[in-house]
Parts: structure tokens; C-alpha cells; sequence
């Protein structure tokens, strides 16, 4: 049985998923790319500079690196102006019991967010406290659906990946759990989520007893 679970932030712990895509579609609709539900299901779980590569596809001139810095500048400047007002309020229902419960079943807690906004996040939200290891999103080098991330959860948590279980509300995210080495628990619509284990339709659902047996 698991001896840690690994939680993704924006989408499973944060009600953030739709901050995010808003962002992106204010920057998709400034600079005339085309932005639908596809890509915005596509740009779910992964860091900011792929996400911009996945929505510059369409894009009918080329961009230098300068601007595609000063881009996802833009982004993360409409994102933060939104969680810049977040509290506890912001959390999604049932999160905090969720990892709360995990903690109170013995079982260790960590965070694998791809956003370096994770950890201001984490304070407006107040729950830094329950997890006992944060993944640094800054010293990540390849983006979900590569493994290192929940990789690196593990080894933080020392911790080998087969007794992690991962919980992601992305397809990226479940990709990357998978590629670890660990189960996955996909956490939203079937339709995404294919590749998960176990499909919960929210966080609220989690019963950590159902994987402790
Ligand atoms: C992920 C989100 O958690 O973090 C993505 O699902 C986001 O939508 C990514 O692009 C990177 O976030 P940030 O805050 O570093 O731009
Ligand atoms: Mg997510």
C-alpha cells in the first residue's frame, strides 16, 4: 500500500485551472491566435514557456526569444493580478480534508506544481503547512509529461515512485506520474483523463482509505 501521495496544485488543490486559462486566452485574443477548449486542455499541467511554444503552433510569423519572454511576462502578470486577492476561500471544496486525511492515515504529503507561483500560492491558500515536501519548480528542467517532477517529489520524500500515488487533473500530469513510475488518480472528465487508474470527478471524492487497504 502507497506511503505518500503526490498532489498536482492548479486544477486539484487550487481552483486555479480557470485562472490560468483565462490568462492565456486574454493573451491568445491580444495578439490574434486562435484559443479553444483543445488548447486550453492542452496547456493544463505544463510550465509557462511550453505552454506559450503550444500556443504560438498557430501563430503565422515567427517570435524571438525576447518577445516570447516579454509574452509569458504578460501571462503571468494577468494570472497574478487574480491570485494576488486569493485565500482559503480560493481552495477547491474538500482540498484541504483531502490531504489532511492523507497526513492523519500516516501516509507523507507532497506537492508537485509545475507554477512558480506555487509557493505564494501555497501562503494565500494557508496550507503550506500540511505537505511535508514542495517541489521547486524552479529547479525543474523538463516540463510535465516529462517524469522529473514527481521524480523529484519522491526522492525528496525519500521515497521510492512505486510507493507514490499521484493525483493530476491534467493529461500531461497523469503522462508524467506514469512515466515515474507511480499509479495516477486523475482528478476531473473522462474524456482528459483516459490514462489515469482511477477517475474521481473532484477533489472532494478522494478517500485515502480506498488506497491504504
Ligand atoms: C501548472 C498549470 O500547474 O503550472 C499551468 O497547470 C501553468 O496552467 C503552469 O502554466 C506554470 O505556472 P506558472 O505559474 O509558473 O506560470
Ligand atoms: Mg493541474
Amino acid at each position: 500500500s502507497f506511503k505518500a501521495v503526490i498532489f498536482d496544485l492548479d486544477g486539484v488543490i487550487a481552483d486555479t485551472a480557470v485562472v490560468h486559462h483565462a490568462a492565456w486566452k486574454k493573451l491568445a485574443d491580444e495578439i490574434g491566435l486562435p484559443f479553444d477548449d483543445a488548447v486550453g486542455e492542452r496547456l493544463k499541467g505544463v510550465d509557462r514557456r511550453a505552454s506559450l511554444e503550444i500556443l504560438l503552433e498557430n501563430a503565422t510569423r515567427s517570435y524571438s526569444e525576447a518577445e516570447k519572454d516579454a509574452l509569458a511576462t504578460r501571462k503571468n502578470d494577468y494570472y497574478r493580478q487574480q491570485i494576488e486577492h486569493f485565500g482559503p476561500e480560493n481552495l477547491l471544496p474538500g482540498a484541504r480534508e483531502a490531504v489532511a486525511a492523507t497526513r492523519r492515515a500516516g501516509l507523507k504529503t507532497a506537492l508537485a506544481s509545475a507554477s512558480r507561483n506555487a509557493p505564494l500560492l501555497l501562503e494565500r491558500l494557508g496550507i503550506a503547512e500540511l505537505f511535508d515536501y514542495v517541489v521547486d519548480a524552479g529547479n525543474i528542467r523538463h516540463a510535465k509529461p516529462d517524469p522529473e517532477i514527481f521524480l523529484a517529489a519522491a526522492a525528496g520524500l525519500g521515497l521510492a515512485p512505486a510507493d507514490c500515488l499521484g493525483v493530476e487533473d491534467a493529461a500531461a500530469g497523469v503522462a508524467s506520474i506514469h512515466a515515474a513510475g507511480m499509479a495516477a488518480v486523475g482528478i476531473g472528465q473522462a474524456q482528459a483523463l483516459a490514462e489515469a487508474d482511477r477517475l474521481l470527478p473532484n477533489i472532494a471524492a478522494f478517500d485515502i482509505g480506498q488506497f491504504t487497504t
